[in-house]
């Protein structure tokens, strides 16, 4: 019998890579896409499998209740893997209230509708009914020098992404534990890779070094991520969707802790290489700016229980990953133009609303 998966957020970075992995490695899958394409979703991302037989895409604002309801009457799906999110701290700390409405209503909606036909209607699906929620490790706030996150440390969000996400973490668990439903989260640390709109720290500066732009470090530039490389974040939510036990959490992270200021020295130097510029040319571009309010200074991911429980580890080195990204965005100077230049929403106008 064929699993039908509605996945929420497909056209936006990380899930435009869980899409593909699904859809190519899973051909009896049926793979709903939902997105709202904002600013962030883009659907040249999926040019390569939108033509696949067990693929659908269906532009869906999930703060549009009814529309969500719709969805699952008509698609019913089996499973859930919702990436769909407002993701930028510094939009977060702008426009509050976008996320509030996404992360928090829009998950809600989705809870709600997965509710209503799992629960409420009796499901006797044949298949593993599922509600996998995606989330980030910034729920669990900062850290100092020492110390990592993992599943038991305390919420403690500081941005408005992070308090929104944690709240939709919640409200995951409360459906869980007050309905029944079957759910299961992943945190995750920061990712990179081919893909990611160009507001993040390592695409955006990727395409100011091209340009030889400023790079804006944020405060003294000390701040640590623990970086993941987003086809590494696919498997583990491969793994976790096929194997993770309902009800749990599961910590993902790159064990791969980073400077700002030397991952930025690093990726100069990288791209210094491969655009045959002088050793220390780009690193002239570094700029000191004013640092973001209430940042977080460290986050780091004890990944042990993922690790232990599923044997999932990330398997792309930094050096590797990073080379690899790089190479992708100065390989696809028309994608990094089309999403700078909001060109990119007219593909969606031309493939889908004719
Ligand atoms: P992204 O911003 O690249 O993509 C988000 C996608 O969601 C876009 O395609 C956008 O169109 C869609 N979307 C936004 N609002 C919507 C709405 N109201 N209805 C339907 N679709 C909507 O984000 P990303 O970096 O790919 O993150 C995906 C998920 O992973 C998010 O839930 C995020 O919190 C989580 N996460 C991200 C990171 C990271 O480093 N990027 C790390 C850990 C967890
Ligand atoms: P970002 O990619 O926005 O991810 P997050 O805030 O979710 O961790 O930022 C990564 C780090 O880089 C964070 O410490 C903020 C910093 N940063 C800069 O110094 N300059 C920038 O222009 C950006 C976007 C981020």
């Amino acid at each position: 019998m064929s699993v039908k998966i509605l996945i929420t957020g497909g056209c936006g970075f990380i899930g435009s890579h869980v899409v593909r992995q699904f859809v190519m490695k899973y051909p009896d899958y049926q793979i709903l896409n939902a997105d709202a394409l904002t600013y962030a979703g883009n659907p040249e991302n999926l040019r390569d499998i939108e033509h696949y037989p067990n693929y659908v895409f269906r532009q869906t604002n999930i703060v549009d209740e009814k529309a969500v309801e719709e969805l699952f009457q008509s698609f019913r799906p089996d499973a859930v893997i919702h990436l769909a999110a407002e993701s930028h701290v510094d939009r977060s700390i702008l426009s509050p209230l976008d996320f509030v409405y996404t992360n928090v209503i829009g998950t809600v909606n989705l809870l709600n509708a997965a509710k209503r036909i799992w629960i409420d209607e009796k499901n006797n699906s044949a298949s593993r009914l599922l509600f996998y929620h995606i989330s980030t490790d910034e729920v669990y706030g900062a850290l100092g020098e020492t110390g990592y996150f993992t599943e038991d440390t305390k919420y403690d969000p500081h941005s408005p992404y992070s308090a929104s996400k944690a709240a939709s973490d919640h409200f995951v668990r409360a459906y869980h534990d007050t309905y029944g439903l079957p759910v299961v989260i992943s945190n995750c640390s920061n990712n990179y890779g081919p893909n990611q709109f160009p507001e993040k720290l390592i695409p955006l500066f990727i395409h100011n070094i091209i340009h030889k732009k400023p790079l804006p470090v944020y405060g003294d530039g000390l701040y640590t991520r623990d970086w993941l490389y987003v086809k590494d974040h696919a498997e583990a939510i491969d793994l976790i969707f096929h194997r993770g036990k309902t009800g749990e959490t599961y910590n993902i992270g790159g064990h791969n802790e980073w400077k700002n200021i030397d991952l930025v020295k690093l990726l100069c130097r990288l791209m210094d290489q491969k655009l045959g510029r002088p050793k220390g040319e780009s690193e002239k571009l570094i700029t000191f700016v004013k640092d973001r309010p209430g940042h977080d200074r460290r986050y780091a991911i004890d990944a042990s229980k993922i690790q232990r429980e599923l044997g999932w580890k990330p398997s792309v080195t930094f050096e590797e990953g990073l080379s690899l990204t790089i190479d992708w965005y100065l390989e696809n100077t028309e994608w990094l133009q089309h999403v700078t230049s909001g060109e990119y929403m007219k593909y969606y106008q031309k493939q889908y609303e004719q």
